[in-house]
């Protein structure tokens, strides 16, 4: 038996600490062999939860799997591992030190099969040298304190070339950014999150990860009979629910202003704004107050929401952050706001989307600059090509052609996770992300708008917000 014993303090609670490392998908952020995790059961982290992970091994990897069979809150997680070379069984102790500061105590003992004993001597002084780098790696992480988020070198000349720049929107894009990442151990406690979209697809998920980090969330969708089934839903992925499920059909400008009335009333600052619910429209349809319902739901609904609730998110000790999220297909259409409410006549979903899309990029960075003094950080990102409900219903093709790249929502949900969870996150501001990475908000020269064409978005808006028949106010 190799037994690896290893002691490390970090300044954090002792609560933030257990309940990052209980959660073992965390293992690619620290530990220095691990490179893949996933929790294999359902349920929230506790009792029970198995992980599998693989774990590079010399020239080749090994595959763990891992169970928690001892799970006793703010003291001490004990798992049992089962590889085709070891079992190993990870003891981890956590205590307070001072109010700060944890100390946490991690003994790993390795039992290898049959016939490996050899190898297990001749390989326990790097076994013991791969401990101390893991936890000086879980360190690491618990002091949360990475660097101002940048785009690589290597991701700016991607994004200067086509071809590479939409080989990212892939899972294998998302593995390819993934390998550079920070750790993200930031807890949300005490965070006020708006999340719109969330019954479905990258805005469940987003839900999800937002739950287990901790954060209060108000989610707004569209449908009632969907309340009991979400909140079901995440109750059984997180252990949590929603704090509050407010019902809005954001196609409509009324229900947008009811909405915000009602944030406005309850009085509770945000601390973040997903600006996520979002579709794509084959088929021309106005809605009822009388505009195209792609301008309506993608631009004027979150351009309406995010400045009504303005007051909510201003002046915080700590920045608030509102997140767009926009879409790749933005890349192949330019800023002109004559063009953003497409007629029946020339209407093409894919168009009146990527145009929405733009739009809405540009507010990104329009409000970035205007809100700086009210320590309010904006910025976009695009999720990459996601499988979600949305894609499914509305790009079948699409979908068909390209379902053995498409990511997972999850994959595609993580970097608006990011935005609103990692410390660094709002560091930077008016940002277009993919991948935890600002990337290029454009592609081609000729989508390039100009100076005047950007001074005319908001007068824009105010205009046709006024033209709307809102007198079916809710
Ligand atoms: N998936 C991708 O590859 C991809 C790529 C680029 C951008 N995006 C963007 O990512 C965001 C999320 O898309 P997704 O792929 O997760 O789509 P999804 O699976 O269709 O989920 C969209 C969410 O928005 C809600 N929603 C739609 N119309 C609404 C309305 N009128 N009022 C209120 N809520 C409404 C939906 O509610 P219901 O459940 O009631 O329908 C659902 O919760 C969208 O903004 C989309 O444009 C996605």
């Amino acid at each position: 038996m190799i037994s690896l014993r290893e002691v490390i303090e970090v300044e954090r609670s002792i609560e933030a600490c257990f309940r990052y490392v209980a959660d073992f998908r965390t293992t690619v952020e620290w530990d220095a062999t691990a490179y893949s995790a996933s929790k294999t059961t359902e349920e929230p982290v506790g009792l029970g939860s198995e992980f599998s992970l693989l774990c590079r091994a010399g020239p080749t990897s090994v595959s763990i799997q891992y169970t928690i069979v001892e799970y006793t809150p703010w003291q001490s997680i004990v798992l049992e591992g089962k590889s085709r070379w070891f079992t190993v069984r990870d003891v981890i102790t956590f205590e307070t030190r001072d109010a700060s500061t944890t100390r946490i105590t991690y003994c790993a003992d390795f039992t290898y099969r049959f016939g490996l004993r050899t190898l297990a001597q001749k390989t326990e002084a790097a076994m013991r040298a791969l401990g101390r780098k893991s936890l000086l790696g879980l360190t690491r992480a618990l002091e949360d304190n990475n660097p101002s988020p940048a785009a690589s070198p290597t991701t700016a000349k991607r994004d200067k070339n086509l071809f590479t720049a939409l080989k990212c929107f892939t899972r294998a894009g998302y593995r390819t950014g993934r390998r550079t990442w920070a750790p993200m151990s930031t807890d949300m406690a005490e965070k006020h999150v708006v999340l719109t979209g969330a019954s479905a697809g990258l805005g469940f998920e987003t839900a999800v990860a937002l739950l287990e980090a901790g954060a209060t969330l108000t989610l707004v969708i569209r449908d009632p009979n969907k309340v009991t089934s979400m909140q079901a839903a995440l109750q059984e992925r997180t252990g949590r629910q929603a704090d509050r499920v407010e019902l809005a059909d954001l196609s409509l400008l009324s229900h947008v202003n009811a909405l915000s009335e009602r944030l406005l009333s309850a009085n509770r600052p945000i601390d973040v704004l997903i600006n996520n619910a979002g579709a794509l429209f084959n088929d021309y349809c106005q809605t009822s107050e009388g505009i195209e319902t792609s301008a309506a739901l993608l631009l004027l609904s979150p351009w309406r929401l995010t400045e009504a609730v303005h007051p909510l998110l201003a002046h915080h000790d700590t920045p608030a952050r509102v997140i767009n999220v926009v879409s790749g297909g933005m890349y192949t259409q330019k800023l002109q706001c004559e063009s953003l409410v497409m007629s029946e006549d020339d209407y093409r979903g894919s168009v009146a989307y990527a145009r929405a899309k733009r739009a809405l990029t540009v507010l990104t960075e329009l409000w970035s600059a205007q809100w700086r003094d009210d320590r309010i950080v904006v910025n976009a990102m695009h999720p990459g090509w996601a499988d979600t409900p949305g894609v499914q219903g509305a790009l079948p093709g699409f979908r068909r052609l390209t379902h053995r790249v498409l990511r997972s929502s999850q994959e595609g949900a993580d970097t608006i996770v990011w935005l609103a969870r990692a410390r660094e996150a709002d560091k930077t501001s008016g940002q277009l992300f993919l991948d935890r990475e600002p990337r290029t908000t454009h592609l081609r020269q000729r989508t390039l708008e100009s100076a005047e064409e950007r001074a005319a978005l908001q007068p824009w808006l105010t205009q046709i917000y006024s033209t709307l028949d809102l007198a079916e106010s809710t």
